[in-house]
């Protein structure tokens, strides 16, 4: 049985206080919530934020981090770094991190080996462009960033795939939940064929894109669709505490 796993990523959003002050609403709200949660505020919000995690289930997430343990390497944030803040999960090759800051799969595939080999969970996105969705190369696309992500990697125990289509990312567009399905599984088989169908079958897969309290169930209703990872709608209680509450009706 794969855990139902509902992630927030902040993104650039809020200064200190105000994150504070949703991490505190999100603990009172979903404490009782048997799901796996997790919320990834931006870099400078994650001490404190930590603090008002304290005692509660939902995971603390950073949302990007350096290839390196330590070094020369300005402006980024090493995986030693989010350990000593007590940060338990890391975003990796976001869609945003390839297309607007050049990230590619060597890089990815570094990162989720440092962070794997420092015991943090990782959250590896992959997806296409509409351009590449239209020119019928989904599968390829998304085939070459798990590929190019998990290189080297044996366990797939601390993994979770994210699969965000650029295109319905920020934009109001959804993948409709038949087509999310489809990849989800092709993506399964996929691991099935990499790994084993035992990691297959254990392997978290979370949707994201466009993610709101009307489309959560029904996306969540999918044969493979295991949990989501929101944007937008993470950002403020009144819709990441419905998303997470969604109800399926089964
Ligand atoms: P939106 O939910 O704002 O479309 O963002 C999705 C996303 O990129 C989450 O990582």
């Amino acid at each position: 049985m794969r855990t139902p796993y509902i992630a927030g990523n902040w993104k650039m959003h809020k200064t200190t206080a105000e994150a504070e002050e949703l991490a505190r609403s999100l603990v009172r709200s979903l404490d009782r919530e048997n799901k796996k949660v997790m919320i990834a505020p931006a870099f400078t919000a994650l001490g404190p934020v930590k603090g008002c995690l304290e005692g509660s289930h939902i995971l603390l997430g950073a949302q990007n981090m350096g290839p390196e343990e330590q070094g020369a390497h300005t402006g980024e944030v090493s995986v030693l770094m989010l350990k000593d803040l007590g940060v338990e999960a890391v975003i990796l090759g976001h869609s945003e991190r390839r297309h607007k800051y050049g990230e590619q799969d060597d890089l990815i595939n570094r990162k989720v080996r440092l962070a794997l080999s420092h015991d943090l969970e990782v959250v590896l996105c992959v997806g296409e462009t509409l351009e590449q969705r239209e020119g019928g190369v989904t599968r390829r696309i998304v085939e070459q960033q798990i590929r190019g992500g998990l290189k080297e990697v044996g366990d797939l125990g601390r993994i979770t795939i994210a699969y965000e289509p650029v295109w319905a990312i920020g934009t109001g567009k959804t993948a409709t939940p038949k087509d999310a399905d489809d990849t989800h599984g092709f993506i399964r088989d996929l691991l099935s064929r990499l790994y084993s169908a035992k990691v297959a079958e254990d392997t978290v897969i979370q949707y994201g894109g466009s993610v709101k309290p009307n489309n959560a169930a029904e996306l969540m209703s999918m044969e493979n669709i295991d949990g989501l990872l929101v944007g937008g709608a993470s950002l403020a209680a009144d819709s990441f505490v419905p998303i997470v509450r969604y109800d399926t009706g089964s």
